[in-house]
């Protein structure tokens, strides 16, 4: 997952291979309230792991339910049959609408001493037709802030279930289903009516509930999507276990992808055309706007059909989530798109019919917007490949309202026909319902060489590179690259090998180093998988690799495997000869400097705090004759790029150069 302050998408130029998806949010938050109502033990398979799922988890745990982990196969011990918790519980809901309102239905139903919290935006969700709802039927419950929002306090009700239970289906369809999952708990001798007041929005989500709420027993009447009848005797009968279809929603990002990025298709895993979530008819709307679409039991394949799209009205009620996709890909279009019927979106994560204008207007786009509609206007496109479309897009910096969605969707939008990288902020809010969608976006994304960024920190040993390096990869959720690390492995699989690090043995060390079976895993290099990190950091391990580092053999051999550190989404590369040899189209270059005193007291600290002894000058003597054989080499020695910028770091504290660093790249990008 990226957790950096913001995601720098290269500009992406296709797209081709399968991609996993993470389970529905909409099914894994339904089937844990159901395993838990349940007597017993139900095995749920696939569940999503995201912020939601973790949210209910953790109150289902409150509530005493046993909950078993293992992957994303979870276990869960029900309280059918069980006492209810009789001590007041606070849970704390974070901004999980698909836990807060189920939830607040079952303990309303059960009754108890119950106190649900969120996050502040979850304090601004409504709720009032729930409670409304609850409270008709005996629910005792209280606002703890403004009337109609959470925080809510639930005691113990006074159930009336004789006469029907009016819910409005107007706002949001979690009010039905938080009732219809709720409800079974109290249906003894009598069956419980439900009848839906206003026209019920976002159905198939109401078809997912009564789907599950089949699955684990309880036969739900509906009687057109005005009256839903719970029979009398119902009872919660877990099927033992359970698979969770991948998410939908998740799939429309793909979806999406497959219709605008050229390339040989992409296959999502997972989910196919006979899904049970309703979202899964984004396919229909992908296909009319011009995806390629075919499909199986739990696949699907994508291709680029029409191009540019084409740009279509649509009431989007059926899929109010997925649409948002459509709103991004209505920029590929031949003419403007209109989604309708999206008054949900106003109530969702953030406003999402503001949102959604706001960022693609940034892109450049012309949009209109009413209380329930949208309508996005093309930006313009390159039909062939020497067309003149150029210069409509904007460089944006997309902000995510910590919305999930707003950050996927517009991820989209770096495919566009002017090659402009798109910033993304606060990627990590994705983990609501996909924490590796950016992985899973670059796993099949491609793009020329030219496009992938790469920082160069080039200097002297122990001048601090790798700890630069590093701090400002992470500060970018850029891969790095130390490629001191491969010259010491090569020197210590040479030694190894029994072979000498002098030239008599330049072309056996290079033919080990062509093929060289290193892998690095966070601060570990493993060699042939055994861990070789303390080996190749030693004051000797250094000293080897300067000495195989001088041929120019080797020094080739090692080019390839460089190389393939470019990787999207960028690349930090430090060593001698990055910006020189390496990577010269390097968009920024920085040498590192600091006096051989300085360098030597830093290496010095840092061997003392390892328990290695050493003294100062003997650390200085050699640092100083690493420097002249580097440096006079006749392969690629250590010297500044020419468009290199200079960083002597001998009074900077390391935040203090990753700062200036980061300033360098800012103002580039600019
Ligand atoms: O950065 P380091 O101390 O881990 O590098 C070890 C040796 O490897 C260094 O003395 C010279 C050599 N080297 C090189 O020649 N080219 C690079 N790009 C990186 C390291």
């Amino acid at each position: 997952m990226f957790s950096t302050a913001f995601l720098d998408l290269p500009a992406l130029q296709g797209a081709a291979g399968t991609v996993m998806l993470p389970g529905s949010k909409s099914i894994s938050n339904r089937v844990l309230l159901l395993s838990a109502l349940c007597q017993g033990t139900t095995v749920v398979h696939d569940l999503l792991d995201s912020d939601d799922t973790r949210v209910m988890l953790a109150a289902l745990k409150q509530l005493g339910c046993g909950v078993q982990a293992d992957g994303t196969t979870v276990t869960i011990t029900g309280l059918g049959g069980h006492a209810w918790p009789a001590e007041a519980i606070e849970f704390f809901m974070g901004n999980a609408g698909t836990a807060m309102r189920p939830l607040t239905a079952a303990l309303a139903v059960q009754g108890g001493d119950f106190t649900l919290k969120g996050v502040p935006r979850m304090h601004e969700r409504p709720i009032g037709d729930l409670v409304d709802a609850l409270r008709e039927l005996g629910g005792a419950i209280d606002y703890l802030g403004n009337d109609g929002f959470p925080p809510l306090r639930i005691r113990q009700p006074a159930l009336q279930l004789d006469k029907p239970i009016p819910v409005r289906g107007d706002v949001s369809s979690q009010f039905l289903t938080a009732l219809l999952m709720a409800l079974p708990l109290a249906a003894g001798h009598q069956a419980i009516t439900i009848e839906v007041v206003g026209e019920l929005i976002s159905k198939p989500y109401i078809e997912i509930t009564l789907n599950l709420l089949a699955r684990y027993g309880i036969a739900i009447e509906r009687q057109g999507w005005e009256r839903f009848v719970i029979p009398a005797g119902s009872r919660y009968r877990s099927p033992g276990s359970i698979h969770v279809e991948a998410d939908a929603s998740s799939a429309s990002y793909f979806i999406a992808l497959g219709a605008i990025a050229k390339g040989a298709g992409i296959r999502i895993q997972g989910v196919g055309a006979d899904s049970i979530q309703g979202d899964i008819r984004f396919m229909d709307a992908a296909e009319q706007m011009g995806a390629k679409i075919t499909s199986g039991p739990n696949w699907l394949e994508i291709q680029r059909g029409a191009w540019p799209l084409k740009g279509i009205t649509l009431d989007c009620n059926h899929i109010p989530d997925a649409a948002m996709t459509l709103a991004v890909m209505a920029l590929y279009a031949n003419g403007p798109t209109t989604l309708t019927n999206i008054a949900s979106w106003r109530v969702k994560e953030t406003d999402r019919i503001v949102a959604m204008a706001a960022e693609c207007r940034k892109l450049g786009a012309t949009v209109e917007e009413g209380p329930d509609w949208i309508t996005v206007h093309p930006l313009p496109q390159r039909q062939f490949p020497n067309a003149l479309a150029k210069g409509q897009w904007q460089r944006a910096s997309i902000h995510t309202y910590d919305d999930h969605r707003v950050a996927m969707c517009f991820s989209l939008a770096a495919f566009n026909a002017d090659h402009i990288p798109v910033r993304i902020e606060d990627p990590k809010c994705v983990a609501k319902t996909f924490p590796d969608y950016f992985e899973a976006l670059f796993s099949v994304a491609h793009t020329a060489a030219k496009h992938i960024p790469v920082i160069c920190i080039d200097g002297p040993t122990a001048s601090g590179k790798g700890t630069l390096a590093s701090r400002v990869a992470a500060q970018l959720g850029y891969h790095y690259l130390d490629s001191g690390a491969l010259y010491r492995v090569t020197a210590f699989a040479a030694l190894q090998a029994g072979l000498t690090l002098e030239a008599a043995d330049e072309a056996a060390i290079a033919t080990l180093a062509r093929a060289l079976p290193v892998r690095f895993e966070g601060e570990q290099v493993l060699l042939n998988d055994v861990d070789v990190t303390d080996a190749i950091r030693s004051e000797q391990g250094g000293m080897n690799a300067s000495k195989v580092s001088v041929l120019p053999a080797v020094r080739d051999a090692l080019v390839q495997l460089q190389h393939s550190f470019q990787r999207l989404p960028g690349l930090l590369a430090d060593g001698r000869d990055m910006g020189t040899v390496i990577f010269p189209d390097a968009p920024l270059k920085v040498f590192l400097t600091a006096s051989a005193a300085q360098r030597a007291e830093r290496r010095h600290k840092q061997l003392i705090s390892k328990g290695i002894s050493t003294t100062l000058d003997s650390l200085r003597a050699d640092l100083e004759a690493r420097d002249a054989r580097d440096s006079s080499r006749s392969v690629a020695p250590l010297k500044a790029a020419q468009d290199a910028l200079q960083l002597d770091n001998s009074s900077l504290s390391i935040e203090a150069s990753v700062a200036q660093v980061l300033a360098w790249w800012q103002s580039q990008r600019d």
